[in-house]
């Protein structure tokens, strides 16, 4: 328990010991209860795999930091820095990717060690094999216990540079980010582990790769990954910089320019989840949504992401159009991000802002499923905030409401079913209309074709439609002649 009363330092992504459930979600047995369960639905179920750290308070941390025959280089330690002056100082100026120092130093040890994540979690060294060793234990006690695939966390970080370039400011994350022990691991798990026992493995891959890095991690001859997690998208607007909501502003050609960049890494043979945004982005009505055309906004670009070429992916709340918390001050944050952001930060109203508009605790408010007590998330008090407006935002309302959020997501989903082997397979090609719409037309051998015209912007567009044989979806109750309307989105069976 941390001094602000949390079990947890990173919502479990600390992890104590990976063959044992925390107490907040259950015990073994539910777990297993949970595969069966799903299974006999024929419902498949991943599991967030964490492989780049483990938590301070894990067994293995604990006789690393004690030098216990066997475990001194499990985890990454150096020596400290003397400067000239003789101040001791961390091994290199390496930025962590949660704020402050990527270094914390061991009393116990007196060494540091390195720590790209929360100074509760510790960064496992993949360059020693018995790390290989222990953690193909671990995945394949889980495959035995029916895991069907991995959500793969953090894997892109899981190499580092050498270590003594004390001179680098900027951009220390290229140091530990992409670089070849991911690939060698990952190659391994493949043959070794997964393809054999055919298990789902996602890679989630941050740290700004480039097209080739993308495209290298899921083509099929590499034997890595069968798909990867990419966030170009997810920033495509001024929400590091601007100062509240109303600022915000969506930079609608990058965003143009970082899908269709997913669509090149798909026609050379990669492949990716697609989606908008999950438990670490703000909620994606605040991000990409337009107040004043809440519906519409979000269902245009529901619209152009969910025809796309790649695994739908869709982050609870986001059907139904939950929006960011609004939080006050320093003592509303949970997450250990936004708490070390806070702890180093030299202007904390500025960082408040940022905050506001950033922050992963926007995702992790609670599922708003009624109007009733707790939202109908739980009859215990829960763990997190509920947002107070889900008494207008809520699941049990949007059921009855044909035009909600949630019935419009329905329609897109049942959409991308019906038209699945089009949408899986099929080929990509954009069509250009304006600077402000993305339209794609979709097809297959056999010559189905579906087009998708989504207008990003609250501007009304000159677009003449012909040439189709039937309207499958609509964000307006009918089509206007001539134009496209402030965020309408369309899908034309052609
Ligand atoms: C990934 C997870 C994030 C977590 C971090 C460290 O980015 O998605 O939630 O904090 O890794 O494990």
């Amino acid at each position: 328990m941390d001094d602000n009363g949390y079990d947890v330092d990173d919502n479990g992504y600390d992890v104590r010991d990976y063959y044992k459930v925390s107490k907040d979600y259950g015990t073994i047995e539910d777990v297993e209860n949970m595969l069966k369960e799903a299974h006999k639905r024929n419902i498949k179920v991943m599991f967030d795999l964490v492989m780049n750290h483990t938590s301070d308070e894990n067994n293995w941390f604990i006789q690393s930091e004690n030098k216990e025959n066997g475990y001194e280089d499990f985890y990454i330690w150096e020596k400290p820095f003397f400067n000239r002056r003789g101040k001791m100082m961390p091994p290199t100026n390496w930025e962590s990717i949660f704020g402050g120092s990527a270094w914390k130093y061991s009393h116990k040890r007196k060494e540091y060690y390195l720590k790209l994540f929360s100074d509760k979690m510790p960064d496992l060294n993949w360059k020693n094999p018995k790390v290989y060793g222990e953690l193909s234990k671990m995945v394949n006690w889980w495959i035995d216990k029916g895991v069907d695939g991995f959500r793969i966390d953090a894997i892109a970080h899981i190499g580092k540079a050498p270590y003594r370039d004390v001179i680098l400011k900027r951009n220390s994350y290229k140091k530990f980010s992409n670089l070849d022990l991911p690939h060698q691991i990952l190659n391994k798990f493949n043959v070794e582990i997964f393809a054999d026992k055919q298990i789902a493995a996602i890679g989630e891959i941050g740290g700004q790769p480039s097209f080739e890095t993308m495209l290298s991690y899921t083509l099929p001859k590499n034997k890595e990954l069968n798909m990867i997690f990419t966030f170009n998208h997810v920033y495509c607007n001024n929400a590091i910089k601007a100062k509240n909501e109303n600022e915000l502003k969506t930079d609608i050609r990058k965003l143009k320019k970082v899908l269709l960049e997913n669509e090149k890494m798909i026609d050379q043979g990669g492949w990716l989840g697609i989606y908008w945004t999950n438990h670490d982005h703000p909620r994606f009505a605040s991000l990409y949504g337009d107040k004043q055309y809440k519906l519409e906004s979000i269902t245009s670009y529901a619209c152009a992401m969910y025809f796309l070429r790649g695994t739908p992916f869709i982050y609870n709340g986001e059907e139904i159009g939950m929006s960011n918390y609004p939080f006050k001050d320093e003592t509303d944050f949970n997450d250990v991000n936004a708490r070390t952001l806070l702890r180093v930060s030299k202007d904390t109203e500025k960082t408040l802002n940022y905050l506001r508009l950033t922050s992963r605790d926007n995702a992790r408010t609670l599922m708003q499923w009624n109007s009733k007590k707790y939202a109908g998330f739980s009859d215990a008090k829960p763990w997190f905030k509920l947002n107070p407006n889900y008494k207008d935002i809520n699941v049990a309302d949007q059921i009855e409401d044909n035009n909600s959020w949630l019935n419009h997501y329905k329609k897109i989903i049942s959409l991308r079913r019906e038209y699945q082997d089009l949408l899986v397979y099929g080929s990509f090609k954009e069509v250009k209309i304006n600077k402000n719409v993305f339209s794609y037309i979709r097809e297959t051998d056999n010559n189905v074709r579906l087009q998708v015209i989504a207008n990003l912007s609250n501007n009304e567009i000159r677009c003449v439609l012909s040439g189709y044989n039937k309207v499958l979806y609509s964000n307006y109750e009918e089509l206007k002649d001539g134009k496209l309307r402030p965020y309408e989105s369309l899908v034309l069976k052609l």
